[in-house]
């Protein structure tokens, strides 16, 4: 199957989404401010057949085309949401948000595509994990969407399947596990062999960097101690022991020349340390999420337990309330590039399989339908970042990283047509009681946030029209991730040979050699 022309039809099952020659098709977006990674300008936006067909003033379009009015409101890039696990079967249950309830709260917020993980159960074949997960997606997804696919272990096998799996199926990245002792985790021979694998392939390391056996010792310990509430989550990950994996992580994939992309950044320190590798020319991206940038840890030690329980994710929550500020900082100048959410839900009776014992409350928290009005209340709303730093960090980065940019992540003729109408001024409260999320539990809960997703087009298809969604199951579609990302790799042959290891010339030694003992 040739890779730019992959759709849905992989799978036996093939669901065509049904594209209509009308006046559903041809969309004009009137008078808005078209707002790029790199520039703003006033403009009409015209979409034909699922893409961007003419963007300018005073547009020749065809009678009866759809228009919606976008005066004093931006025209944005769908977001990007580079994280999500939707219905992952993951200690014991599997998340409630499906990929339908998911990506349909995506598109509420304005996120017209996710990238989701296959995560194969130890010795699970990953080609065999990935055809289970399109199996679970393809029917279901509202908006568009791609697969890291998780090394969950590490054979001969799994070298030939990340090759097959770059060839065929369109993946350009794998996560690799610092973390989850004895399940997901790999230990740093295998990490280097993948990172291996991962840069004669072209594709990017992803990394989950916790030093697993240092979390594994720190539960064993606080359980013993009677500590069984969420509040011993957090403390037996402290922020060091993300700090020390992103180190190690960046090391070892710098030894072997390997780009690394560090997702969920929780914390200042690990943060930091991708600051100073960038700085030192090291090819490391780092991504945060929404709940890093607008929730704090102190909810660890709410003295309800169902509330402490919501926000147990790994890495956690930080304590230190200068967190958020610090990765938007980072966001704004940078250092950090994307955002995703680790959206992984799960309702207060499955969080409650680890009610005396908090090694066993299922991880995750919400955020697919709140990030972009959580990057923009705490970024640009804060005037740390501008609109164009907002679409680059919700959008336009992660199309470039994962190589379909500009397909995604740009408003230009040719694009696709996944548009929002954002309006920066209107304001909503967020909670769960109006989330279009299947869980019971908003981590965002009250909170007043700026900017509204108030048009949302996926595909060309309108699926947010003035706030009310309309979404039809199984049409987004599945899109596939080249190798080689220019962005990532572009500078890497350069630094390769700049860095080859060089043999010195010199006279063979001829001197006298000890005789040594007995090797024992
Ligand atoms: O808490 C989390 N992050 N749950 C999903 C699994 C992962 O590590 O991304
Ligand atoms: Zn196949
Ligand atoms: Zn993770
Ligand atoms: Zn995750």
């Amino acid at each position: 199957m040739l890779l730019g022309i992959m759709t849905n039809a992989d799978l036996p099952v093939k669901k065509i989404p049904l594209r209509i020659k009308s006046a559903q098709n041809r969309i004009l977006i009137r008078g808005g401010r078209v707002v790029n990674d790199d520039r703003m300008q006033d403009a009409d936006v015209y979409i034909e057949d699922g893409v961007i067909a003419q963007i300018g003033s005073d547009l020749h379009v065809p009678g009866g085309c759809r228009v919606i009015e976008a005066k004093g409101r931006l025209v944005i890039p769908g977001g990007i949401d580079t994280h999500t696990h939707m219905q992952l079967p993951f200690m014991g249950t599997s998340a409630i948000d499906d990929f339908y309830t998911g990506t349909r709260a995506a598109l509420a917020g304005g996120t017209t595509m996710i990238m989701d993980f296959v995560l194969p159960s130890r010795n699970e074949s990953l080609v065999e994990a990935y055809h289970k997960w399109r199996a679970w997606a393809d029917p279901k997804v509202c908006c568009d969407y791609s697969f890291h696919v998780g090394v969950t272990w590490w054979g001969p096998k799994v070298t030939q399947e990340m090759e097959e799996l770059c060839q065929v199926h369109g993946i350009n990245s794998f996560k690799m596990f610092m973390a989850y002792k004895d399940v997901w985790q790999l230990n740093d021979t295998e990490l280097l062999h993948a990172f291996d694998a991962c840069k004669r392939l072209g594709a990017l390391a992803l990394v989950h960097a916790e030093n697993g056996d240092v979390i594994k010792e720190n539960s064993t310990k606080l359980l013993a101690q009677g500590i069984t509430g969420p509040e011993g989550h957090e403390m037996s990950r402290p922020e060091e022991v993300e700090a020390e994996a992103t180190n190690r992580a960046c090391v070892l994939s710098n030894q072997v020349g390997c780009p690394l992309y560090v997702v969920h950044v929780m914390s200042k320190s690990a943060a930091d340390v991708l600051s100073e590798k960038r700085r030192a020319g090291y090819v490391v991206f780092g991504e945060t999420i929404a709940a890093s940038l607008g929730a704090s840890g102190s909810h660890y030690r709410h003295t309800c337990w169902r509330h402490a329980a919501a926000f147990v994710m790994g890495p956690p929550l930080r304590s230190d309330p200068t967190t958020p500020g610090h990765l938007m900082d980072l966001l704004a100048n940078g250092d950090l590039q994307t955002t995703g959410t680790d959206n992984c839900t799960f309702s207060g009776s499955q969080k409650a399989l680890g009610k005396d014992d908090f090694t066993k409350i299922p991880y995750g928290v919400n955020g697919v339908e709140d990030r972009m009005s959580i990057v923009w209340e705490k970024g640009v709303a804060q005037g740390k970042m501008d609109p164009c730093r907002f679409v680059a960090v919700t959008s336009t980065s992660a199309a470039k990283i994962f190589n379909i940019y500009p397909k995604k992540g740009r408003i230009a003729v040719g694009s696709d047509a996944d548009v929002v109408v954002w309006n920066p001024h209107a304001t909503r409260v967020i909670s769960a009681k109006t989330h279009h999320q299947a869980v019971d539990f908003n981590i965002f809960e009250g909170m007043e946030v700026h900017g509204v997703a108030e048009w949302v087009v996926c595909g060309g298809r309108v699926v947010v029209e003035d706030g009310e969604v309309r979404v039809v199951q199984g049409s987004g579609r599945y899109i596939p991730t080249p190798v080689y990302s220019p962005t990532v790799y572009a500078r890497t042959p350069a630094r390769d040979a700049a860095k080859a290891w060089k043999k010195v010339e010199r006279e063979p030694y001829t001197g006298p050699v000890y005789v040594a003992n007995d090797a024992s």
